[in-house]
C-alpha cells in the first residue's frame, strides 16, 4: 500500500499532470484538500472510490483514514492544491507515515505562482530587472514566520516577490515594501488563477491596496517587482547571434564546434 501525494495544480482541471491523473485513477481512496481541488479532478477517481474532504479533519483523523486504507491494502491519492513543495502540510503527514512504516510517492503539480504569472502573461525573471523570485507569505494566525524571513529582508534584495496567503494583509505588505521598492513599483494581484472566476488587478504599490478593496479575502497571490511593469530590459544572451554556446557554436573556431551533444 502506498500514499501518493499529488499536486493537483492551481485550479484548472487540465493543469493536473498526466502522472497525477493516472495515480488518482488507480487509487481506491482519495483524500483531497477542500475547495481548492476542482470537482473535475475528483472525477478521475475510480468508480466506488472513497473520497474524503480533508478540510474539516485534524491531522490525527487524516492519518487514521490512511491507516485504515493501509490495513485494507488500498492505495491513497492525497491531493493538495498547486505544488506540494510549498504550504501543503505534506511534511507533517510524511513524518507520521514514516513512523508508521507506510510508503509514499510525491508527484509535483503546477504551483499557484506559475499560474498567476501565466494569467498575467509575464516572465518573472527579466535580464537586468529581476533574476530572483522569492516565494513567501506574511505571518498568519496559525503560522508565525521564522525571525529572519521578513518582507523587509526579502525586499532589500529587490527581487520579485510572490506573496502567498496574505491578501487579507495587503495594507501591511504595501507598507513594508513601499520604502524598499518605491511607491511606483509595479504590483499585481491574481485571485484564483486558472479558475473560471479568475480576477486580475495590475497597479503599483501606491494603488494596489485600493484596487484590492472589496475583492475576495482568499486564494490570491500578490506579486511585486519591476518585472511586472513595462520597464525596458536587455535581451538575454540565450538567443543573441554572437553568443557562443554548445547548441549554436558562433564560429568554426568555437570550443563547442566539435562537441557531439
Ligand atoms: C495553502 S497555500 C497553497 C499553495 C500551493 N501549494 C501552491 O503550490 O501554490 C494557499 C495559497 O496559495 C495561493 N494560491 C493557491 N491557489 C491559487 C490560485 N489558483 N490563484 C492565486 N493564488 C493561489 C494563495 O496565496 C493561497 O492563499
Amino acid at each position: 500500500m502506498t500514499v501518493h501525494f499529488i499536486g493537483a495544480g492551481p485550479g484548472a482541471p487540465d493543469l493536473l499532470t498526466l502522472r497525477g491523473r493516472d495515480l488518482i485513477a488507480a487509487s481506491p481512496v482519495c483524500l483531497y484538500a477542500g475547495s481548492l481541488i476542482p470537482r473535475a479532478v475528483l472525477d478521475h477517481c475510480p468508480p466506488g472510490a472513497r473520497m474524503v474532504n480533508s478540510a474539516p479533519l485534524t491531522l490525527d483523523e487524516i492519518i487514521a483514514i490512511i491507516a485504515e486504507a493501509d490495513a485494507a491494502g488500498q492505495d491513497v491519492a492525497r491531493l493538495h492544491s498547486g505544488d506540494l513543495s510549498v504550504w501543503s502540510a505534506m511534511g507533517e503527514q510524511i513524518r507520521r507515515l514514516k513512523a508508521l512504516g507506510i510508503g509514499y510517492t510525491v508527484t509535483p503539480g503546477v504551483p499557484s505562482f506559475a499560474a498567476a504569472a501565466a494569467a498575467l502573461g509575464t516572465e518573472l525573471t527579466l535580464p537586468g530587472l529581476g533574476q530572483s523570485l522569492v516565494l513567501t507569505r506574511t505571518p498568519g494566525r496559525a503560522s508565525a514566520m521564522p525571525s529572519g524571513e521578513t518582507l523587509a529582508a526579502f525586499g532589500a534584495t529587490g527581487a520579485t516577490l510572490a506573496v502567498h496567503l496574505s491578501i487579507h494583509n495587503i495594507a501591511a505588505v504595501v507598507d513594508d515594501l513601499s520604502p524598499l521598492y518605491g511607491a511606483e513599483c509595479p504590483a499585481a494581484i491574481v485571485w484564483r488563477a486558472s479558475w473560471p472566476d479568475e480576477r486580475i488587478e495590475r497597479g503599483t504599490l501606491s494603488t494596489i491596496a485600493e484596487q484590492a478593496t472589496g475583492g475576495p479575502e482568499r486564494t490570491a497571490l500578490i506579486l511585486v517587482g519591476p518585472v511586472l511593469g513595462d520597464a525596458d530590459f536587455t535581451e538575454s544572451q540565450l538567443y543573441a547571434p554572437g553568443y557562443d554556446r554548445r547548441f549554436r557554436p558562433s564560429s568554426a573556431d568555437s570550443r563547442f564546434a566539435e562537441t557531439e551533444e
